[in-house]
């Protein structure tokens, strides 16, 4: 039995996703990247992580290039810098690295330098699938900000925690009841 792209999607809007950039690049002019909340830890020993990404997005090819990226989880003044690498704001490759403040880490990956968390990475190993290739990343530099309330992508908005959390206290009356240890 196989399930339509449409329910498949309309099921996926009802789970929240950390929001990141993954950018590849270390000469200025040859840098791009794109939104993503496919990536996650996948161990700390040795320190990696997955990201899946469309074999369409012009980032692709250039990981594969470089053998290097950086995946810089956002937080919540970074809306904008979000929909610019989606592609949504009409501004493409390079042109994207003149929103948000970056530096190079030490693959040279275009880093961010107040993401929430970045993850400056080597290409250890890709699995290809039918559309998306599953990139992994062993991790050679680390940032991270402990002040910041990260981005989140829930039913087609950009939300942060403390923001969901009053969603549900005001949505539901039994939630009142419940405390936020109850859905961890
Ligand atoms: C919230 C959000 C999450 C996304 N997650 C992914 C993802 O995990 N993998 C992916 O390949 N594209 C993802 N996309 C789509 C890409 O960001 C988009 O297609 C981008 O334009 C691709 O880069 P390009 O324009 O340089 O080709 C996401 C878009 C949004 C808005």
């Amino acid at each position: 039995m196989s399930v339509d792209a449409k329910d498949f999607k309309q099921a996926m809007r009802q789970c929240a996703g950390a929001v990141a950039l993954v950018t590849v690049g270390a000469e200025h002019g040859k840098r791009t990247g794109l939104t993503v909340t496919s990536a996650c830890s996948l161990s700390d020993n040795p320190p990696s992580l997955i990201v899946c990404v469309n074999r369409n997005a012009s980032a692709h090819a250039r990981i594969r290039e470089e053998g290097a990226f950086a995946i810089n989880f956002l937080h919540e003044d970074h809306a904008l810098l979000a929909l610019t690498f989606s592609g949504q704001k009409g501004v493409n490759g390079d042109d994207r690295f003149a929103f948000g403040q970056w530096t190079s880490g030490v693959t040279g990956a275009p880093v961010l330098i107040d993401a929430a968390a970045a993850f400056d990475c080597v290409l250890a190993q890709e699995f290809e699938t039918k559309t998306h290739s599953i990139f992994v990343g062993e991790v050679r530099g680390v940032s991270h900000l402990a002040s910041v309330a990260p981005l989140v992508y829930l039913r087609s908005n950009f939300h942060t925690p403390q923001e969901m959390r009053e969603a549900v206290a005001l949505g539901d009356l039994d939630a009142r009841h419940l405390s936020w240890t109850d859905f961890s």
